[in-house]
């Protein structure tokens, strides 16, 4: 087995809480790879000696848990660059685009999604992001989301079945039976490939009891629940997350009062993708109110051609830092740890002994970097498993 140990990193951020340090901070520390996970993590000057051991000197830069992005959708054909030029001239966003890029995904071949998975799979590891979550949603044909979740399952074992992300075109005066296939024969397909189910609730999308129907039925497959809510507007999306017991809620850009204490008592992650507001001009979900709450608060990127066609976490945290209110410690627990929990995982999004050995070294002193210097690539190396991409 391999070891590694990197030494003279001078800011280590663990995620293992302290009082009053949620991200277990350690300077002038180490971290010991063995094989895939982490063997010991600690201050420097008590790493262990063995003359095996490979040993990268970090020079006093920040070591971190690789970034968890908990909700793409990066298994799509075509663009949708014309839109995004369109909507800069003040064409407001549309559920509605998606029915383009489900048009683009089912004319794609199987060799041509799974090119383009492969580099967007390059794009998030160069990024800093060792474990990614991939949604189907744009092929809406038993046949289609089947082979988008297969080929998902290619390369994470993160998939979420979204069959329900919009009633394609051929169903839209028949809805019910869109439903009624989403629920059976689609479901029975691509479960075998998935481990989550979600639904884009949403006016336009999915009804609140549309949503219920396609989550209880994804569950009965054994299937975990994860939901899209209050994107666009306010809605019932956030308390039907809770009531299901969901993993995560993602958007949560339109919330009431009663949205944010049903969260605060819940263990459902309110996932933020400022990415979309970033690309649609829309404002910000106000994270702070939710932090303050109470809410446990994970960022992702939502990387899809519509509405945020972008797979940088250092751009969402620089984007929750500056627009929305989390301080620089929030905003990397929340793309890390925070992740994490939004996938229910306990073996990444930390560093300690038996996680994954998914690691960044920054090319900076600290993770404020992050924020402080938007657009900069300060990704120095990322350990995938032990090994350095
Ligand atoms: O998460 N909200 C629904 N789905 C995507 C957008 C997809 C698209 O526009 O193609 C989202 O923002
Ligand atoms: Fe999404």
């Amino acid at each position: 087995m391999t070891a590694t140990l990197i030494t003279n990193i001078g800011e280590l951020t663990t995620n293992v809480a302290r009082p009053g340090d949620a991200l277990g901070t350690l300077h002038e520390a180490a971290v010991l790879l063995e094989g895939d996970r982490i063997a010991w993590a600690g201050a420097a000057s008590d790493a262990p000696h063995a003359d095996a051991l490979g040993t990268v000197d970090a020079g006093g830069r920040a070591v971190m848990p690789g970034f968890v992005d908990s909700h793409t959708h990066v298994v799509f054909g075509g663009d949708r660059a014309d839109e995004f030029e369109a909507r800069m001239t003040g064409t407001p966003y549309a559920a509605g685009g998606i029915r383009r890029t489900v048009a683009a995904t089912r004319a794609a071949s199987d060799e041509e999604l799974r090119r383009r998975l492969k580099g967007f799979t390059r794009e998030l590891h160069a990024q800093g992001t060792t474990t990614f979550e991939v949604k189907t949603g744009y092929g809406l044909t038993v046949d289609d989301e089947a082979r988008l979740a297969r080929l998902a399952a290619e390369v994470t074992p993160e998939v979420t079945y979204l069959g329900a992300h919009v009633v394609p075109a051929e169903y839209s005066e028949r809805r019910d039976e869109y439903v009624d296939l989403v629920c059976d024969e689609m479901l029975r397909a691509c479960a075998p490939h998935a481990r989550w189910v979600d639904v884009f609730c949403e006016r336009g999308a999915f009804t609140p009891e549309e949503s219920r129907r396609v989550l209880a039925a994804g569950m009965a497959h054994g299937l975990l629940p994860r939901v899209h809510g209050n994107q666009l507007g306010p809605g019932e999306g956030v308390r039907l997350a809770v009531a299901m017991g969901a993993a995560s809620v993602d958007h949560c850009t339109y919330l009431s009062d009663d949205d944010v204490a049903a969260l605060a008592g819940s263990s459902t992650v309110a996932t933020l993708l400022p990415g979309v507001e970033f690309s649609t001009r829309q404002p910000y979900p106000d994270a702070r109110r939710l932090l303050d709450a109470g809410v446990t608060v994970a960022l992702a990127s939502d990387c899809n051609p519509g509405s945020s066609f972008t797979s940088s976490m250092p751009l969402m945290i620089a984007l929750a830092v500056r627009e929305m209110g989390m301080t620089p410690a929030e905003a990397v627990w929340a793309a890390t740890a925070g992740g994490a929990q939004a996938l229910r995982r306990t073996d990444v999004g930390v560093v300690r002994p038996g996680a994954r050995a998914d690691l960044v070294m920054l090319d900076a002193p600290t993770r404020v970097h992050l924020a402080y210097r938007p657009g900069v690539p300060l990704v120095h190396t990322v350990w995938l498993g032990g090994t350095p991409l």
